[in-house]
């Protein structure tokens, strides 16, 4: 067996871990095996790679490895759960990074090659180079590092198309002289550019989408890398990432109904906010200790997580609230809308942080046949993703996403603090149904005062 061998072998066991990594990171329940089993992947495919005796300095990879991984460390234990989207836009970009240095470095070395593998170099410059700086623009929008809002300017369109004709011609140019490093270079920076240009005009709110495309880029350019320089585990890798990223992408769109078209494209723009309709309807709230006295003879509760119970960190609270809820004889559930929150998955992981059992978690189709016969839905932090505008007013902008059903249940409790809009900055038909009551005030603190009033009942 020669070590060429071994290390495809290797590579061959890490692209199988990685598969089933993924299989299983799709279900909250098998997760945690699923990083593990993904995290041995990558581990096999480090040590094959070291081993294979094609390195030329293991003390530049070990200064990387000590740079990298305290960098990676730091902004891991530092980033907040709600900080999430932005740190993963940094790191698609830090991929995108290293897969452009290793395209460069390749053609700096070898040159071109032949005609397929110019091609893949090329691809991978511009797919790369615009996943760079996309990325950091992405990170710095989410992060209010620059104005979230679209920047958008005169002539911005036809610049776009200008760039696209220049990558364009250019790419034909360096297909036919693939040694004109200047082209070479020409291409990357103009690719860096329009990177730049792609994401400034999409709104810092709907970036968490656009982060879910340029992590397909990302595999792609580790797919197109891997062609460049040869590495099976490269192409298998970042085929996996790139069709995972898509198939994200269309997900999100769907849940908050975008053309997936529109994403690509970058022409959200700015999202029309709709006013109110200026019919005065009053919301009614209701006191926590009223509240209690009906949770307190409800069968059947359903809670609905949302964007403000990550930001109250409300979760450990809630898990309380169920478990008083469940041993006076109620059945509680929790409705998990696809976008619920800022991120995919968002809910998920705030409520297995409080670990809330898996079981109790029911995905939106679910959930809402049940909902008719549900005692009370318990609304906490949540707001467009409840909106009944989204089922019937056509010039609502979140008009056709699908919604979890909260008005369909007997009586609904929303907990927030005020009455402002949510993330589409519209209002919320729902608060002023007649089965609707407000519990106005910070969701943990609200939730903590219900507990109370169980434990003290039980006195
Ligand atoms: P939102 O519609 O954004 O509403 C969140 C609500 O939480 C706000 O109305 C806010 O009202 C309340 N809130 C904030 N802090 C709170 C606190 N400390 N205590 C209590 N309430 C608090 O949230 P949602 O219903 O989860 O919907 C998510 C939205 O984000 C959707 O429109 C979705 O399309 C969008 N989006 C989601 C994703 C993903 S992947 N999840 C990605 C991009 C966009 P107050 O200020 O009155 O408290």
């Amino acid at each position: 067996m020669n070590s060429a061998f071994i290390t495809n072998l290797a590579y061959i066991i890490s692209s199988v871990l990685f598969a089933f990594g993924l299989k299983f990171l799709g279900s909250p329940v098998s997760a945690r095996r699923g990083n593990i089993l993904s995290a041995s992947g990558m581990f096999l495919a480090i040590v094959a790679t070291l081993a294979n005796g094609q390195i030329i300095s293991f003390q530049w990879i070990l200064i990387g490895i000590i740079i990298g991984a305290s960098l990676g460390a730091l902004v891991a234990f530092k980033a907040a759960m709600t900080q999430m989207p932005q740190m993963i836009a940094l790191l698609h970009g830090c991929g995108a990074l290293a897969s452009v240095f290793v395209d460069w470095t390749a053609y700096h070395v070898n040159g071109a090659g032949d005609l397929t593998n110019t091609i893949t170099l090329y691809l991978s410059i511009v797919i790369g180079g615009l996943t760079v700086t996309g990325s950091a623009i992405a990170w710095g929008k989410l992060s209010e590092k620059i104005p979230g809002k679209p920047i958008l300017f005169a002539g911005q369109r036809l610049l776009n198309i200008a760039l696209i004709a220049s990558i364009l011609i250019l790419g034909i140019l360096f297909l036919m002289h693939p040694a004109r490093y200047d082209v070479f270079l020409i291409i990357l920076g103009l690719s860096v550019l329009f990177g730049i240009f792609l994401v400034i005009p999409i709104g810092g709110a709907d970036m968490p989408v656009v982060i879910s495309v340029l992590n397909s880029y990302s595999g792609i350019v580790a797919c197109t890398t891997g062609f460049v320089i040869h590495n099976t585990l490269l192409i298998v890798v970042g085929s996996l990432v790139g069709a995972n990223g898509i198939i994200l992408s269309i997900i999100m769109c769907k849940a908050m109904n975008r053309s997936i078209t529109n994403v690509i494209f970058g022409a959200f723009g700015a999202v029309v906010k709709k006013k109110t309709d200026g019919q005065k309807k009053e919301a009614k709230a209701i006191s926590v200790e009223d509240a209690f006295l009906i949770l307190e003879n409800a069968k059947s509760v359903v809670i609905i997580p949302g964007y403000g119970l990550a930001v109250a960190q409300a979760q450990h609270a809630v898990r309380e609230l169920s478990e008083f809820l469940e041993k006076n004889g109620c059945d509680v559930k929790y409705a998990i809308h696809p976008v619920a929150g800022r991120m995919p998955g968002h809910m998920n992981v705030v409520l297995a942080e409080a670990n809330i059992p898996y079981d109790q978690l029911m995905e939106m189709d679910a959930i809402n046949p049940l909902m008719e016969n549900v005692d009370v839905a318990i609304v906490i932090g949540a707001n467009d993703v409840v909106n009944p505008a989204a089922r019937h007013d056509k010039s609502s902008p979140i008009y056709g996403m699908p919604i979890i059903n909260a008005d369909k249940a007997k009586t609904v409790f929303v907990l927030k603090r005020s009455m402002a809009t949510g993330f589409a900055g519209i209002e919320n038909e729902l608060f002023y149904d007649d089965n609707c009551r407000m519990i106005f005030g910070d969701a943990k603190q609200t939730v903590q005062a219900l507990v109370a009033e169980f434990k003290n009942s039980q006195h």
